[in-house]
């Protein structure tokens, strides 16, 4: 089966001051890449639930919660009760994933797991089927317009493989650096959603940027 590549621009590289307008402008986007910031798990602070709740009233299309935050079990489930599609949490911020993720989609959304860029998948792997998407961090968490590390693919690689083959089943989602330079790779290594935040919103045209990313992953991807 030919997989569709899934195109997430991250809110965190749009004008602040315009919310609603910028989330209108990507409405060609599969989701919409909400990056919430705490200020303790990453060294930025950006937005939280009543303003996911604000863009989410008039967002286009659904939303992806990608929290980075100290003890998400206290709120991964408020973003889910809000209407996202998906919330993720971090691996390295959770005590009980399965808790987490039976949370999430309790309230009515897919659970996604993160990890840094650092943090080796196989240490995650007996929770990873208690959730619906892997989020595979490509720069250190905390802010937009970083370099993209190559170094991680293989990780992404593994974690293809291991869907391929029928041990896990969740979307592979890569996030961070993801670029007209980057992301071939990184859907040749066998990413399904592609996070893009400078690239999309740094761009004249973002419904553009768009539809250039998911053409270039589409001619790339395996399977
Ligand atoms: C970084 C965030 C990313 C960020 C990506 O911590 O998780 O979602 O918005 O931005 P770009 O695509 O510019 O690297
Ligand atoms: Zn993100």
């Amino acid at each position: 089966m030919p997989r569709t590549p899934m195109i997430a621009p991250s809110l965190l590289s749009a004008d602040f001051a315009r919310l609603a307008e910028e989330a209108r402008r990507v409405a060609d986007a599969d989701w919409l890449h909400f990056d919430v910031m705490d200020a303790h798990f990453v060294p930025n602070l950006t937005f939280g639930l009543p303003v996911m709740q604000a863009v989410q009233a008039v967002s286009p299309v659904p939303l992806d919660c990608h929290l980075m935050i100290e003890a998400p079990e206290r709120w991964a489930p408020d973003y889910a009760e809000a209407g996202a599609r998906n919330v993720t949490v971090h691996a390295e911020a959770c005590t009980d994933p399965r808790a987490v993720a039976r949370d999430i989609r309790a309230a009515g959304a897919l659970a996604g797991l993160a990890l840094k860029p650092g943090t080796p998948l196989e240490d995650h792997l007996d929770v990873l089927p208690d959730f619906d998407t892997l989020l595979v961090m490509t720069v250190e968490p905390g802010f937009g317009g970083q370099e993209f590390m190559a170094e991680v693919l293989p990780k992404v690689r593994r974690a293809r493989e291991l869907v391929d083959t029928g041990h896990l089943t969740v979307l592979v989602e890569v996030d961070g650096g993801i670029n007209a330079d980057t992301i071939e790779a990184a859907a040749a290594a066998g990413a399904d959603v592609f996070v893009a935040g400078s690239a999309v919103y740094g761009a004249e045209d973002p419904s553009r940027a768009i539809a250039g990313l998911r053409a270039q992953a589409a001619a790339a991807l395996v399977g």
